[in-house]
């Protein structure tokens, strides 16, 4: 997965182009390189390396006069990261450039077909196939437009796999931009447009932002943005971005992943605005389970910190809804002979990108059983938006980070809001408006824990980082969360986490208990108000007992457990070696302050350790490859 981005106008390409790729280096940052036509054709320079220093490089060896260019930030997928595998790459006769970001799945048979035309490749990636196959489809006709235009048209139609792409040629004061399966849209300015692989890229520059829909090939020049589809011309919407860059940008945190954890009261906020007025839920579309749910389903297919969200949502829907959930890891579904009865199950595609190769897919397949799709996401016009028949927005803004926090809490707060709309047949009334208070309530509960647990956690962290291993476990809706604080943990502190559920370590993981395993065990207490205890399963406040039960049998292997624990359990204490506090709510809402808690351990523990907290080695933000 790469970032690209485009500029056509009358200012000076390369800042411009250089600013953007500092923008969404988050894509991929293991090199980059920038192409920009002049008056004597094609200039490119890139090279191996994070971006910050392949862009110091550029701004110390190029002056280029250049009003028309392009740039990329790549995360290898074929070849390594290497000055000849960086992107643009070019035809053999060096007047065509290429950025690409996705895979082309027949480009060893591709490659094969150019060497016997003559062509030499100098790289090891998919991409290259691109420029030489274009170069082969010109007619030298006379107009290099319209010559581009139909070159790329006819390369496309032959290539299997993903692309979000932008063309260069020499002679030509425009870009081709094209996509299938990578996003790309373009931002319209004043006598100058952009094309990028995401919105903060053109932020800086503009906020009006052109979508390209599955399929869409743009000429883009500085003072026109020529779209066609399946060879017709077709007009897409102009939306108008409410972000401000600031939005995009750390605002004095020193890692983004600081800065979204500590804007998770205010993605709480937005995502319940959206859906909450008064005590009334909209959520504004059909769910395909509306009036009798019986025999009906839901299925929701997810990866990574969204699968660990659905999780949690399968708790919250069937507790608070009673309606049956299912779950999947999207890779999973897409490789199984999965029985589903497109009839009665809604298939939810949770992915707070929308851009995950995995999960489009399972949301495609899903179509084809005839089921009901709907995408939870964060990203407004993602490919998961265009794929599924509803969405259902996040509003948690910009995530920058390559760990989702901010967006992990909005999907929970999604799943809340569906639970109580569907609980609404089935609870008593009373214990719904109570439900409904607490959930207005997160915000500030969040906000507790940040205000008054960071510092213990900062001290707990300290302690974590010093080990190799360590377990996360939980019970109930809390088992999602103990998972999420371990992928958390290992995703960007590199210490080995395993996320349990706590009835399961005596089934094996036991052996591996030592005093060099710390344990973090949430210990959730059980509902406190009357009305919710009414409604709450036997099985559910049973939970606490289990916990503390659990909590006994892993000191007794030797292990320090850390509590994440209510405020005023003391019990607790006797039994553990250290406590984190979080304020007391429902069980069912105490994965929100928990999750808070968790993603700051992490966050702590990899900066005790100085990893490189929002560019983690191997990970990039949106997986966008299967
Ligand atoms: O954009 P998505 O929610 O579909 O992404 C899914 C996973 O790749 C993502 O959650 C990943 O696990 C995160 N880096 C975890 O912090």
């Amino acid at each position: 997965m790469c970032g690209i981005v485009g500029y056509v106008g009358e200012r000076d390409a390369l800042p411009i182009i250089l600013q953007s790729l500092k923008r969404i280096e988050y894509r991929g940052y293991d090199s980059a390189g920038i192409a920009c036509i002049t008056n004597n054709g094609i200039e490119v320079y890139k090279d191996k390396g994070k971006v910050d220093d392949v862009i110091e490089k550029i701004n110390y060896l190029k002056s280029i006069s250049s009003n028309t260019g392009m740039g990329h930030c790549r995360w290898a997928t074929h070849g390594a990261p290497s000055k000849t595998n960086a992107h643009p790459h070019l035809d053999g006769e060096g007047g065509i450039a290429v950025v690409h970001n996705g895979i082309i799945e027949n480009f060893q048979s591709l490659k094969e077909e150019l060497l016997s035309l003559g062509c030499t490749f100098v790289s090891e990636t998919d991409t290259e196939v691109i420029p030489h196959l274009i170069n082969h489809c010109l007619k030298n006709s006379g107009d290099v437009e319209w010559e581009l235009k139909e070159a790329v048209k006819e390369t496309l139609s032959r290539l299997i796999g993903s692309y979000a792409i932008i063309v260069a040629a020499k002679g030509f004061d425009g870009l081709v931009a094209a996509r299938k399966e990578s996003p790309l849209i373009i931002g319209v300015g004043d006598r100058e447009n952009f094309i990028a692989s995401d919105v903060p890229a053109v932020l800086e520059q503009t906020n009006r932002v052109i979508y390209l829909d599955e399929g869409d090939l743009a000429v883009v020049k500085n003072d026109s943005v020529y779209i066609e589809n399946g060879g017709a011309e077709v007009k897409r919407a102009e939306r108008l971005i409410p972000w401000t860059i600031e939005d995009a940008e750390k605002g004095g945190y020193e890692h983004f992943m600081l800065k979204e954890i500590h804007e998770e009261p205010k993605a709480i906020t937005d995502t319940l605005r959206g859906y909450l007025a008064g005590d009334e839920i909209t959520l504004g579309i059909d769910l395909g389970i509306e009036g009798d749910t019986k025999g009906k389903s839901i299925l929701m297919l997810a990866c990574g910190t969204s699968y660990y969200a659905a999780l949690c949502g399968k708790h919250i829907i069937e507790n608070l809804a009673k309606v049956p959930v299912q779950l999947e890891f999207a890779s999973e579904f897409n490789y199984s002979d999965f029985v589903l009865d497109g009839a009665n199950v809604t298939v939810m595609a949770i992915t707070q990108s929308g851009e995950t190769a995995d999960t489009l897919m399972a949301l495609k397949k899903a179509k084809r059983y005839g089921c009901k799709t709907v995408a939870i996401t964060n990203v407004v016009g993602s490919s998961a938006t265009r794929i599924a028949d509803e969405t259902i927005y996040t509003g948690a803004g910009p995530e920058i980070g390559v760990a989702a926090t901010k967006s992990f809490v909005a999907q929970l707060v999604i799943f809340y809001l569906l639970g109580l709309q569907k609980s609404l047949a089935k609870l008593p009334e009373a214990a719904f408006l109570e439900y409904l208070e607490e959930l207005r309530r997160m915000p500030q509960i969040a906000q507790l824990v940040l205000d008054e647990a960071n510092g213990n956690i900062q001290k707990q962290a300290r302690y974590l980082s010093k080990y190799e291993h360590a377990f996360f476990v939980g019970r109930g809706v809390n088992l999602p969360i103990a998972l999420e604080g371990a992928l958390k943990l290992k995703e960007i502190s590199y210490i080995h986490a395993e996320g349990y559920a706590a009835g399961e370590l005596k089934h094996g993981p036991f052996a591996l208990l030592t005093e060099d395993t710390p344990v973090v065990a949430i210990v959730t207490h059980q509902p406190f108000k009357k009305s919710l205890i009414k409604s709450a399963t036997q099985a559910s406040q049973n939970v606490y007992e289990k916990m503390l039960g659990n909590v006994k049998e892993i000191k007794a292997r030797g292990a320090p457990v850390i509590a994440i624990a209510e405020e005023g359990d003391e019990e607790v204490e006797k039994y553990v070696d250290a406590v984190v506090r979080v304020p007391r709510t429902s069980a069912i809402f105490s994965p929100i302050p928990n999750t808070v808690a968790l993603h700051l351990l992490a966050y702590w523990a990899a900066k005790e350790r100085g990893c490189e907290i929002d560019k983690p080695r191997n990970l990039a933000k949106s997986v966008t490859v299967e």
